[in-house]
């Protein structure tokens, strides 16, 4: 459920007529509902209420720092993958006790920031990380708790741009090592082992994957405790997934994946971690786009918009669907129009939807691409020198700008040319 309805003809962002929005920022913007923002986050707290835990968003799906405030001051922690994403989630106000590090690459400077600033716990994904964070911990004189990232190679049945529990994938350390690698670990000084950490996946729309990972989690705890490990923590990454097309089943909700979590770990008397991301953020978020031109083509017709691939690349990139509706309701008896829905940018890649029925006039006309909260702005581009898409927030019958438009001459401002030329 969300906060994007129609209400009297119009489409509503909570209290907010998204025309009045349009009119304020321009288009293509973004638009985020907190209510839609806290209701998510507040649904994983309930399903993991049964046990001490910690819901860390996935700051990599939305990294707008109001968002990050909105969520932090819900209690939540945040899972970061980078220096910036590190410093957004303090500035945020989130604090470093409530923060894990995750990533395959993380350079000494970004663990640096994160050791001085101070961190919960470093999801370490491999032996060479875990002998340089010991050294750099020994010189900051420093102990820093880990959690090893494990791979229990676990057919997420996703994207596969977007599964990281398969042994070919480039994450976590292979299961089968599991032991040795935590042998090292408690070896080296600056380190202590608190936990295990997974992630097997983006977009999951089945619980099975997860049970057979966390059952694998469960089986390695008692072998790792038995070695002598102190596991208080289990970090079970992120990946629900959320329903993109109203009209399709929609996937398990976070109640049940609850349950499934208590079903594998439930009676090891581990803190819960998890890291949502899409689920809370996705369908808290549209983008609003105009009509540029409707286009008569050979045997189809298209509707030009002014966002294109560089504000959202999902379809472009994974083949995504986001569901594409008016803003203004049609009067009742209108037809709909089977059109291509494409971008300004010269790609054919450009196209967000093909043969949509899509009861549009043209020029001026507002459409909302549904379900963009996650991944979309974090993964917006100036590509065509198209400058980088606002965002704004909603709260009831307010809203505000949480990252204006550049104008050109601000996207420009950032070049440099060398005396020489
Ligand atoms: N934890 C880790 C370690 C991750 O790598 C990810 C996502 C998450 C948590 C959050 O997953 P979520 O709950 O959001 O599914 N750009 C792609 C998605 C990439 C996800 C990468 N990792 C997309 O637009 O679908």
């Amino acid at each position: 459920m969300d906060h994007f309805n129609y209400s009297g003809g119009v489409l509503h962002a909570e209290d907010v007529a998204l025309p009045e929005i349009a009119r304020a920022v321009g288009t293509p913007v973004y638009v985020y509902s907190s209510a839609t923002l806290t209701r998510h986050f507040n649904l994983f707290r309930q399903a993991l209420a049964w046990t001490d835990h910690l819901v860390c968003f996935a700051v990599k799906a939305n990294s707008n720092l109001a968002v990050l405030k909105l969520l932090g001051s819900l209690g939540a922690g945040m899972d970061v993958v980078s220096g910036g994403e590190y410093a957004r989630a303090l500035a945020a106000g989130v604090p470093g006790e409530r923060i894990v590090f995750s990533g395959v690459g993380k350079t000494r400077d970004e663990m640096a920031r994160a050791i001085s600033g101070g961190i919960r716990q470093f999801n370490v994904e491999s032996e060479p990380e875990l002998l340089a964070l010991s050294s750099l911990a020994q010189e900051m004189g420093a102990e820093v708790p880990i959690a090893v990232r494990v791979n229990p190679d676990v057919d997420a049945r996703t994207h596969a741009k977007i599964a990281t529990g398969k042994s070919e994938n480039k994450f976590g350390i292979p299961i089968s090592r599991a032991r040795e690698v935590y042998r090292l670990a408690a070896s080296l000084p600056g380190l202590r082992v608190v936990g295990i950490d997974m992630h097997i996946g983006s977009q999951l729309t089945d619980l099975d994957p997860y049970r057979q990972a966390y059952r694998k989690m469960a089986e390695l705890c008692r072998v790792l405790r038995a070695d002598g490990h102190a596991i208080t923590r289990l970090d079970l990454g992120g990946g629900l997934g959320i329903p993109y097309r109203r009209d399709n089943a929609a996937p398990p909700l976070p109640l049940e994946y609850g349950e499934v979590v208590r079903e594998t770990v439930g009676d090891l008397g581990c803190e819960i971690e998890i890291e949502p991301g899409r689920n809370i953020a996705g369908n808290a978020g549209i983008l609003l786009a105009s009509v540029i031109f409707l286009k008569q083509g050979e045997g189809r017709d298209f509707l030009i918009v002014d966002a294109a691939m560089n504000d959202l690349i999902r379809p472009a990139m994974y083949d995504a669907h986001h569901d594409i509706v008016p803003v203004v309701e049609p009067a009742p008896g209108t037809d709909p129009h089977p059109v291509d829905v494409v971008g300004p940018v010269c790609e054919t890649g450009d196209t967000f939807a093909r043969a949509v029925p899509l009861p549009l006039v043209g020029a001026g006309d507002l459409v909302a691409f549904r379900s963009a909260g996650a991944y979309g702005a974090v993964m917006a581009s100036e590509y065509n020198s198209r400058p980088l898409v606002p965002e704004v927030l909603v709260s009831g019958d307010r809203f505000a700008v949480i990252r204006p438009r550049p104008s050109i001459d601000e996207m420009l401002s950032r070049d440099r040319i060398p005396d020489w030329l």
